[in-house]
């Protein structure tokens, strides 16, 4: 179902320090399903070595215009023909200038001339290199050229100044890319979603909450951005980076993630409920911190949390509503009741000891159409299958209404 899988695209890496992140982008990009075909200036040998990226990306790399490896010399056409996109990064000021210039003086520049697909640059560069004029009339003619500029991010630079110029990381440039290239099945759909664990306090310092990390969740709104979606993202606590495009509503216990909910579920087409909600609160949550007393025994007193998922199922005029099911047996059955109690669209069930924290996860879609089983692998790539299958039936209710 994921459709960037087995996607090529050309890295080109220019001469300046950052270069040694295009290794780590290297393995990013290959996270997402992207198959990596590296390039590099000679500058750009002089900062990491070509061995190091063939070894990572799995295929020959190239620095010269006349590679004997290409049967017909014509790298500079070659490399580029079967790829989805070129993405330059780190690109420096003076081969971003050479991209406005047109120059065809090396095998990068050259390849990027004569490309037939779209270009990406990731700029890297000390801050006043950046803001120099030159360097913003060639960023602002590059944009004008259909050329998709990510960053650069501001911070200490390799010079030891501070200031805006630092290439984006990896998994920034990575994920920018993988949302390049995913087909827009969610173009112009809001979806409304929820992630990670809550946290039910218990009093001033402690509280009930449980394992989840959040990593599906927010693997899931990536993939949604990715489709075209604009995504608002309710979320209980969690360390996972903010997936780039989502509106982020932080939230805590059950509470304040349904009045968060509440408050967006009007303009959502699409409801993702993702989210490990506690199931129980304490009826009343002491202010200051419970001190230890010499009895042996304390006893809280717990009371329901409202199912955020089925009062959003429950409204007049719902939207798509998908939820998850984490059961520890009996799975299927489980999560096929779960999906007719609360009356969603899609339940999406996994076991909870298999998933909850790990970076894989094997899960199954139930619908009124049956049960789909997706094989096991990374999140990232379950999140697409999700989002494409979301998608799929979306458009199929949409059209029956
Ligand atoms: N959910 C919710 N609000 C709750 C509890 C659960 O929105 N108070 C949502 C979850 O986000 C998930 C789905 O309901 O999409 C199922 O959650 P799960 O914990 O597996 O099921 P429960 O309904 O809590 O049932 P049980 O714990 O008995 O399995």
């Amino acid at each position: 179902m994921t459709d960037i899988k087995s996607k090529k695209v050309v890295l080109g890496i220019t001469g300046g320090v950052a270069a040694y992140k295009a290794a780590e982008l290297v393995r990013r990009l290959g996270d997402q399903a992207i198959d990596v075909h590296v390039v590099m200036t000679e500058a750009a040998c002089g900062f990491i070595t070509p061995a190091t990226l063939q070894a990572l990306s799995g295929h020959p790399v190239y620095t010269d215009m006349w590679d004997a490896r290409i049967p017909n010399s014509m790298a500079h056409i070659e490399l580029s023909r079967d790829k989805a996109v070129i993405v330059i990064a780190p690109a420096t000021a003076d081969f971003m200038a050479k991209l406005v210039h047109g120059h065809a003086d090396d095998l990068l520049s050259t390849l990027c001339l004569a490309r037939d697909c779209p270009l990406i640059v990731a700029p890297a560069m000390n801050r006043q290199m950046w803001e120099n004029p030159a360097t913003q009339r060639n960023v602002a003619q590059l944009e004008k050229d259909g050329v998709t500029i990510l960053g650069p991010a501001s911070g200490d630079q390799a010079c030891g100044e501070t200031g805006n110029g630092r290439m984006l990381e990896a998994q920034e440039i990575a994920d920018a890319v993988a949302a390049f290239l995913a087909p827009k099945s969610l173009a112009g759909v809001h979806v409304l979603m929820t992630a990670g664990p809550t946290f039910e306090p218990i009093d001033a310092v402690r509280g009930i909450t449980n394992r989840s990390s959040g990593k599906m969740g927010y693997a899931i709104a990536r993939a949604a951005i990715g489709a075209g979606a604009k995504v608002t993202l309710v979320s209980g606590p969690s360390s996972q980076p903010i997936p780039a495009g989502a509106a982020l509503t932080r939230v805590e216990s059950a509470a304040d993630m349904f009045e968060a909910v509440k408050k967006h579920a009007k303009h959502a087409d699409i409801f993702i409920g993702v989210a490990a909600v506690a199931d129980y609160r304490v009826e009343t949550p002491s202010e200051h911190k419970i001190k230890k007393t010499d009895d042996s025994q304390l006893t809280l007193r717990l009371v329901p949390n409202p199912d955020i998922l089925a009062w959003v199922a429950g409204q007049k005029q719902p939207p798509f509503t998908v939820g998850f099911a984490a059961e520890s047996r009996n799975l299927e059955n489980y999560a096929d009741e779960k999906r007719r109690r609360k009356k969603v669209n899609l339940i999406v069930a996994n076991l909870a000891q298999n998933a909850i924290g790990a970076d894989d996860n094997e899960v199954m879609l139930l619908d009124d159409s049956g049960t789909h089983k997706l094989p096991r692998a990374p999140k990232e790539t379950v999140a697409k299958d999700i989002v494409a299958r979301i998608a799929t039936l979306y458009r199929a209710a949409k059209k029956r209404r």
